[in-house]
């Protein structure tokens, strides 16, 4: 869909993005077939050979430089096109790395077999993050093959393969290639649009800092009837922790936790106020019966501006078929917390594993590890660059772009926003109900398709923007 602000250059490349249609989602099916499993060992060499897969499309693409970055964990992928130093220099974020599978006898399709039903592409890493990266990668491509040879402004690709496991090494890599990553902005597409069809900027992220608990009380499981009502049970010493870590009205009990939380300014709370959410829609697409969560607040302003502590998961004790009578030597549960500005993960750690230690009850043992942690972001939305993504965003789409902000969590966000001072788009193109990380993920095909020419005419507005 063109329209009459459409710069004419742009016709032919558009004109491409919708001759191609159909290959580009075949094109993304191939690179989607690989399993970037992060968090699995067995999977180490495919996340290398998903590196691979993008680096030889970015040369394909007439990429000046292509190549693997290495870190001690999994590979980075990065692509570089050089245009006219006079012209501003964007950095695009993704991450191809995915999520792992399981339950997988839940998918209607092989996770790792992506199919097409309804408009919409199945398969694991389809939306997050291995589509959004392509839409990039496909608006390149246009630019190459229908708009002269090159893009209108300077792009790096950097495509990170530890997102979805914490970005441990990310810090490395943005300080060993700090000149080769310098940029005038930076685009993340790694989140998902309000509703169907809602072109939708998000301006804030939650942080994130997580652990893994540990009660030890025995050498090893004992007999529960000669030892049962004798010797402390972890399992129920868990149970009585967790219980306490929020209050009746769903506050989370650790002291000091909120002591950095920003209050949210009336003029925000009536712009969450004023988004078409509807909770029951948002209640049906996990199955849920109820909106819970801490009291004062509406739904949305818990997801994006207020802070949690979830249980991740919880394991003790006998779980095979029929039972077993023993009182479990451990207990363990994976914890997290979703953080928002000014909250601090080396901090809030802190106040975790403090608390943590003081509920112990007696002959129990707790043992906290800190996993990983990411900070929040607020965009600075009084950039131009923010009216230039409306923009570029509502002429694809053809509708108001909104703003809203995401509960969700990506490092790197915060990490380039405070090493470089540049303003971070995060111009997503998920949908709520994707089911990101559970079975059926999926894209919708439309989304993929206008994604594209947003991201065309974002960095044709860009390059009239000019440098930052
Ligand atoms: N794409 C998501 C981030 C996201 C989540 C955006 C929800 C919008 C809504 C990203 O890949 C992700 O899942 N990040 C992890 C980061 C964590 C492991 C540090 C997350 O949020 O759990
Ligand atoms: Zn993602």
């Amino acid at each position: 869909m063109t329209d009459a602000r459409t710069a004419p250059h742009l016709d032919a490349v558009l004109a491409f993005v919708d001759r191609e249609r159909a290959r580009f989602v075949d094109d993304l099916t191939a690179w989607c077939r690989v399993p970037s499993i992060s968090s699995s060992p067995a999977h180490v060499g495919e996340m290398r050979r998903s590196a691979e897969f993008l680096v030889a499309q970015f040369r394909a693409l007439g990429a000046d430089e292509a190549t693997v970055i290495e870190t001690p964990g999994h590979p980075a992928a990065f692509g570089e096109w050089r245009v006219d130093p006079a012209l501003p220099t964007v950095l695009v974020y993704g991450h191809h790395d995915v999520q792992p599978v399981d339950p997988i006898e839940q998918w209607s399709s092989p996770p790792f077999e992506p199919t097409v039903r309804d408009g919409r592409l199945y398969g694991r890493g389809v939306v997050d993050d291995k589509g959004q990266v392509y839409i990039h990668a496909k608006a390149i491509e246009a630019f190459v093959k229908a708009g002269g040879g090159k893009p209108p402004v300077n792009l790096k690709l950097i495509v990170e393969g530890e997102e979805e496991i914490g970005s441990e090494h990310l810090d490395g890599i943005l300080r060993e290639h700090e000149e080769r990553l310098r940029a005038d902005y930076v685009v993340v597409s790694d989140t998902a649009m309000f509703g169907r069809g809602i072109p939708s900027l998000c301006v804030g992220l939650r942080g994130i800092a997580y652990w893994d608990v540990k009660l030890t009380a025995h050498k090893l499981d004992c007999h529960s009837g000669s030892f049962g009502g004798g010797v402390p049970n972890p399992a129920t010493a868990l149970a009585e922790i967790i219980a306490k870590l929020h209050d009746e009205r769903g506050h989370v009990t650790i002291p000091g936790f909120y002591d950095r939380v920003r209050a949210l300014p009336e003029s925000e709370r009536r712009e969450i106020e004023s988004l078409p959410f509807d909770e029951k829609e948002f209640l049906a697409s996990t199955g849920a019966r109820a909106a819970v969560g801490e009291q004062g607040f509406t739904t949305l302003e818990r997801l994006w501006t207020r802070p949690t502590l979830e249980v991740n998961g919880l394991s003790s004790g006998w779980q095979g078929p029929g039972s077993k009578t023993i009182v479990p030597a451990t207990a363990s549960a994976k914890l997290s917390s979703r953080l928002v500005p000014d909250q601090d993960p080396e901090e809030i750690s802190r106040l975790v594993e403090t608390h943590l230690k003081r509920l112990a009850p007696k002959g129990v043992e707790v043992e906290v590890t800190f996993l990983h942690g990411g900070r929040p972001y607020l965009a600075p939305t009084e950039h131009p660059v923010f009216d230039v993504a409306k923009r570029a965003f509502s002429r694809a789409f053809g509708r108001p772009t909104v703003f809203i902000r995401e509960g969700g969590s990506i490092p790197f966000v915060r990490t380039i926003a405070d090493r470089t001072g540049k303003p971070c788009l995060l111009m997503g193109f998920g949908q709520p109900d994707e089911n990101a990380h559970a079975p059926n993920e999926w894209l919708d095909l439309e989304n993929f398709h206008l994604g594209i020419k947003s991201v065309i005419y974002l960095y044709d507005e860009i390059r009239a923007l000019g440098r930052s």
